[in-house]
């Protein structure tokens, strides 16, 4: 193989914010939109990457068996990250040149990171004959990514959902066991939408780090493992703070499978109350909404949706809204719909 393109599709959360790293539940679909590398086999012993949209054509290059750690934090990171921690992995890259196009916003909430890191390590392996990687094995890696070499301690979900999405299907994530299971997403003539708050965010400088660690302490101050573990009674002991972010997680989790049962159920209206409810517990237990998003869903809202929300990290980024048949859709929404997974591209 001398080059080969590889596609990591950005993802949408359905429900199920903030609890992949307490070991709880989410409902994701991978989108269309996502981050394409074509790998080329060069002579050498270089990585050379170059990015398109992201970075108006910008270059790296660096020695496969040693990517540079120089605390860049922007695309440059992903691709070395990716780079070392496959071949830490026990993978035989070969050397290539990669070139990156994408087109997912970067720090939207639509999860252009975890689309860049999938797409590459995607190339970089089938470039190397493995065409048929363990994908959960590879969501596993692309988060370390994240966590280790771009500073963002991130749990699995974006990674998962676009590894394992697939065309129509919501997954069912429990990261307790990090299980999967296929939801049919289909709600007629129901549109979902999601809107751009203006509002970029960085999760390794946002309140994102700060959250997981608000959690942490709950867990250690409760003795569970997982902040999912703890129950209702034991939450309703902690100090304020910590308990109004694990009632946010406990009842997040419980939204993810009345979720699952509305979608059975095919009732769009109970999906928007979940969706609105799952942000009024974002914006007042977990306080990760901003102005910019609330202004955001109030704008969907008064369009005529039946229910919206923040996706993602929170802290700005994109809202998700559900819309009735033959609403006009606000200025600047964009239909999603769930989409296949990360794949190899035939050329
Ligand atoms: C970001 C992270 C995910 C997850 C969400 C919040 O997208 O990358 O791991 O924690 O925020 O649900």
């Amino acid at each position: 193989m001398t080059r080969i393109s590889a596609f990591g599709p950005g993802r949408v959360n359905l429900i199920g914010e903030h609890t992949d790293y307490n070991g709880g539940l989410s409902l994701p679909f991978s989108i269309e939109d996502g981050v394409m590398v074509t790998a080329t086999a060069i002579a050498g012993d270089r990585i050379e990457a170059i990015a398109y949209d992201i970075d108006d054509g910008a270059q790296d290059a660096f020695p496969m068996a040693h990517p540079p750690r120089d605390g860049d934090d922007g695309w440059r990171a992903f691709v070395r990250g990716v780079v070392a921690e496959l071949t830490a992995a026990g993978h035989t890259l070969v050397p290539a040149r990669l070139e990156i196009a994408g087109t997912l916003a970067q720090g939207s909430g639509l999860s252009s990171s975890a689309a860049l890191e999938v797409a590459l390590a995607l190339a970089l392996l089938g470039l190397a004959g493995e065409t048929e990687p363990d994908r959960l094995a590879l969501a596993r890696l692309c988060s370390k990514v994240e966590n280790d070499w771009v500073g963002a301690q991130t749990g699995l979900l974006d990674q998962t959902a676009s590894l394992l999405g697939s065309d129509g299907n919501a997954l069912r994530i429990d990261f307790a066991t990090m299980a999967t299971t296929s939801v049919r997403l289909d709600l007629g003539e129901w549109r979902l939408a999601t809107v751009d708050s203006g509002e970029t965010h960085s999760l390794a400088a946002s309140g994102y780090n700060q959250r997981r660690s608000e959690c942490d302490e709950a867990a250690w101050r409760l003795d569970v493992h997982r902040l999912s573990d703890a129950t209702a009674e034991q939450v309703a002991t902690l100090p304020d703070l910590l308990r109004r972010r694990a009632e946010h997680v406990l009842s997040e989790n419980a939204r993810v499978d009345e979720m699952v049962a509305a979608l059975r159920a095919r009732d769009p209206e109970e999906v928007g109350r979940l969706l609105d409810a799952s942000h009024a517990s974002l914006r007042d237990c977990y306080d990760a909404s901003t102005k910019a998003v609330e202004r955001t869903v109030r704008r969907c809202l008064d369009a005529g949706a039946v229910g919206a929300r923040m996706v993602g990290g929170g802290f700005g980024g994109h809202v998700l809204a559900l819309f009735p048949p033959e609403m006009r859709l606000p200025k600047g929404a964009y239909e999603v719909a769930p989409s296949p997974g990360a794949s190899l591209v035939e050329e």
